[in-house]
């Protein structure tokens, strides 16, 4: 069963086509990151036009790779999956207006998706650490304990299937992949920060800052990074110091950059652990841009051998947004009899 995926909640445009939730025909990302880059972040509005620029070319790039070029429509499409909540309105509504019409236009049943849920899907979908070859059944996924750490979200979920995660804790501040990217900013590296970070970390070393790990209370769920990004930033311009100071002559950015993410890092797996052990559940998914650190992924392989657990995260690729998720979740949520209508709606937040 072939379904189109579309991705517009923030600012990469993805179009996909995915065969049975799994088998990925074409994955094509749109990145809008120069658009964004001279101002530090995604303007919103900037982000929406952007999307309706490529829109159309996104998706007949995508179809016409996979064989079926426009004079040749309606391609052989048996659902197309729009992410519809939770993103930026102005995004959301390029994406799933695209969705509604070629449902309209092909007759084909349409399906808006969590993007959150789309994130946690993917590590499913292609768990690098698996070769089993075969998508597993959802009762061969859940229970798991879920941590979407992505630009926008760092949450905590007792999951018991595609669609049914309970929150357990999420951040009271920044998102994680937020404070790598203002972090970044602060050390004047480029955007986005994360992969940034990063690159300029692996000439570190991770323990040569005591940054503290901000745990909140000993049972605590929640998470909290707007310290670390404050102790970043008087680290290296000095005590109080405003953003636009300069930075201090003696700073070593690889030493800085490796102790942030350590200090991050060991953060999400001390919170991933205590979801776990109080949930008792012996199996975790983690999904969203920030699964793309390879720092994490090591830490999460160490954890998960150590401890005897089972953690899956999807390849680098797709930690990032893309459509290929959202296809791939949109099969699952039509075989079990799913579908919207014309009147689907746009959520800029969670439900959860
Ligand atoms: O999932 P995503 O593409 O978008 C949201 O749904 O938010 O995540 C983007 C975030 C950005 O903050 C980016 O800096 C971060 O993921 N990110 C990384 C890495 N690659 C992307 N953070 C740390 N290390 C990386 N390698
Ligand atoms: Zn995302």
């Amino acid at each position: 069963m072939l379904i189109l995926g579309i991705e517009t909640t923030c600012d990469e445009t993805g179009v996909a086509l995915v065969e049975d939730g799994r088998r990925i025909i074409v994955n094509r990302v749109a990145s809008q990151i120069p658009l964004h880059e001279r101002f530090g972040g995604v303007v919103p509005e900037i982000a929406s036009r952007a999307h309706v620029e490529v829109i159309t070319r996104e998706l007949e790039g995508a179809l016409a790779q996979a064989g079926y070029p426009a004079d040749a429509y309606p391609p052989p499409v048996e659902g197309i999956a729009v992410s519809s909540r939770p993103g930026l309105v102005g995004s959301l509504l390029v994406g799933v207006t695209a969705a509604k019409s070629l449902s309209w236009a092909w007759d084909v049943p349409l399906i808006g998706v969590d993007h959150v849920d789309a994130h946690i899907y993917s590590a499913v979908m292609m768990a690098e650490n698996e070769n089993t070859g075969t998508l597993r059944e959802e009762a061969e996924a859940f229970p798991a304990i879920s941590m979407v750490v992505s630009g926008g979200h760092t949450s905590l979920y007792s999951s018991r299937g595609w669609t049914e995660h309970e929150l357990l804790g999420s951040t009271t501040d920044d998102a994680v992949g937020e404070a790598f990217d203002k972090a970044a900013a602060i050390l004047g590296l480029g955007y986005p920060g994360g992969p940034e970070i990063s690159r300029v970390a692996e000439s570190g070393d991770p323990n040569a800052v005591k940054f503290k790990k901000s745990l909140m209370d000993s049972k605590s769920l929640d998470f909290s990074f707007s310290g670390i990004k404050t102790a970043v930033l008087y680290h290296v311009k000095g005590q109080n110091a405003r953003r636009g100071a300069p930075i201090l002559p003696d700073v070593c950015i690889p030493d800085v950059a490796a102790s942030f993410e350590e200090t991050v890092v060991s953060v999400l797996i001390e919170k991933l652990q205590r979801a776990m052990s109080r949930e008792g559940i012996r199996r975790a998914i983690v999904g969203g841009g920030v699964a793309a650190n390879k720092r994490l992924r090591r830490r999460l392989r160490e954890f998960a051998d150590e401890k005897g657990y089972e953690i899956l995260y999807p390849p680098p690729e797709l930690c990032t947004d893309n459509g290929a998720m959202i296809a791939g979740l949109g099969y699952w949520l039509l075989r079990s009899g799913n579908r919207d209508d014309l009147a689907l709606d746009v959520d800029p937040v969670s439900a959860r």
